[in-house]
């Protein structure tokens, strides 16, 4: 077995694509059996939706037939996520289980394991990082030519530090209305317990001139709903337009009839975004700002840049601004040396905030992140405990705020 590392394979073509839904579905009606089929699935955030659409109209450009059948694949590519053990593990059974000729590990995992992937899991053939999706053509090119043969290549790029704009230009979608649109990659904020820093580097805003292109391009091909992406949407900034700015400019284009965004991060949330938000007639009045705990000592040992005090004001100040304005959040409960009190307090701030929706996590711990040099003292049977309580409080909250809304 032969290990290489392709260099510089980014494409060159700059050619719109004329793909369009419809003869998406078309393609994954009617390809010839000879052909070899591509299946991508996706696993992870809506930032790993949206990357696998990207890889699809890459593929589906340099004349690769998609598949949505995974047992009629020949070439099985799994866009995977890093962000908890869970999420890994259901990764690896998966590729486990694929049946496909070539196999490719691409997106968080394949930069958190790089090459080590291929001692892990002989069967893969290639492994490409968040960055290097682009290069995807051309590896898979590569792999197809030696499959087989004596010296059966294996190629793993996981370098990049950023991507070229060109990708997100193919118009691949798998929604006819809506579609998402990635404003800034990566995230620098370095929460203790977090991979995505490691894993899809330093934080990258998009040129606001690209961004509109693709949007204005989505509306002509008859998407009329979009969802603004980013790991920490506020931290947006490209010259001399922030994230705030951005609202608005969106806002004014002709033919969208409805935008939101996630995800924001408190510290970096302010009174000047909650009034653009209730100024931009458009958008959809949803904040999803994760808290994560409730408890100043543990959010500090987070690293969050954030209290108590200040994401409870906030709050306050979103409900007053953002007429009917719904908030939800994210809350890990776990966290090495988190004490009953640490959890009563992320379960009083639950109670009487009463998000519209909560997602809670058991703690994980991740590779490369600063949490690992704490101990993952709480017991597993605790995790489950606390975790239970807070989603059935917030359960609770929920339907009742679904039955008083409805
Ligand atoms: N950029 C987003 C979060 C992305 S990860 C933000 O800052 O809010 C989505 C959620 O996964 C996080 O909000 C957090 O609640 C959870 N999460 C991240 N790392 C985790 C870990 N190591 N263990 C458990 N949950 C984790
Ligand atoms: Fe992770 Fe924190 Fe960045 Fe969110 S803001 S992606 S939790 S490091
Ligand atoms: Fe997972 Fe990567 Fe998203 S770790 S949550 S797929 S950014």
């Amino acid at each position: 077995m032969k290990i290489n590392k392709e260099a510089s394979l980014t494409p060159k073509s700059k050619r719109p694509s004329d793909f369009s839904l419809k003869n998406a579905r078309n393609l994954l009606g009617q390809t010839s059996e000879c052909q070899p089929k591509v299946f991508v699935k996706t696993f992870g955030c809506q930032m790993n939706v949206r990357d696998s659409e990207v890889i699809s109209g890459l593929l589906d450009k340099a004349g690769y037939k998609l598949t949505d059948d995974e047992t009629k694949a020949n070439i099985e590519i799994l866009n995977t996520c890093s962000v908890r053990q869970l999420a890994e593990e259901k990764v690896w059974s998966a590729v486990g289980r694929s049946k496909a000729k070539i196999i490719g590990i691409v997106g968080c995992m394949a930069n958190n394991y790089r090459e080590s992937i291929f001692e892990k899991v002989p069967k893969v053939d290639f492994v490409v990082g968040t960055a290097d999706i682009g290069k995807l053509p051309k590896i898979l090119k590569e792999i197809e030519k030696h499959k087989g043969g004596i010296l059966e290549k294996k190629i793993y790029e996981t370098d990049a530090d950023f991507r070229e704009d060109e990708i997100y230009h193919t118009g691949f979608h798998l929604d006819k209305e809506h579609a998402f649109v990635v404003i800034s990659e990566g995230c620098e904020n370095f929460c203790s317990y977090c991979v995505v820093p490691y894993v899809r580097g330093r934080l990258r805003s998009r040129d606001y001139n690209d961004i509109l292109k693709e949007i204005k391009d989505d509306i002509e091909a008859g998407i009329t709903k979009i969802t603004l992406l980013g790991q920490n949407v506020n931290a947006y900034k490209y010259e001399k337009t922030d994230f705030v700015k951005l609202i608005g400019i969106v806002n004014s284009i002709k033919g969208l009839n409805e935008f939101g965004f996630v995800t924001s991060q408190p510290k970096d949330t302010s009174v000047e975004l909650f009034l653009a938000m209730q100024e931009a007639d458009k958008l959809k009045k949803y904040l999803h700002l994760p808290i994560q705990s409730g408890s100043d000592r543990i959010l500090k040992a987070m690293n969050r840049g954030y209290t108590r005090k200040y994401y409870l004001d906030l709050a306050d100040k979103y409900r007053t601004i953002v007429r009917n304005g719904a908030l939800t959040t994210d809350i890990i409960v776990g966290f090495p040396g988190e004490t009953e009190k640490d959890f009563q307090d992320t379960y009083d701030v639950v109670k009487n905030v009463e998000f519209n929706a909560g997602f809670i996590f058991k703690y994980s711990i991740r590779p490369h992140t600063e949490a690992t040099k704490m101990v993952d003292d709480v017991p597993k049977e605790e995790k489950e405990r606390r975790h239970a309580l807070i989603l059935e409080l917030q359960k609770k909250i929920s339907r009742n705020k679904n039955a008083n809304s409805s």
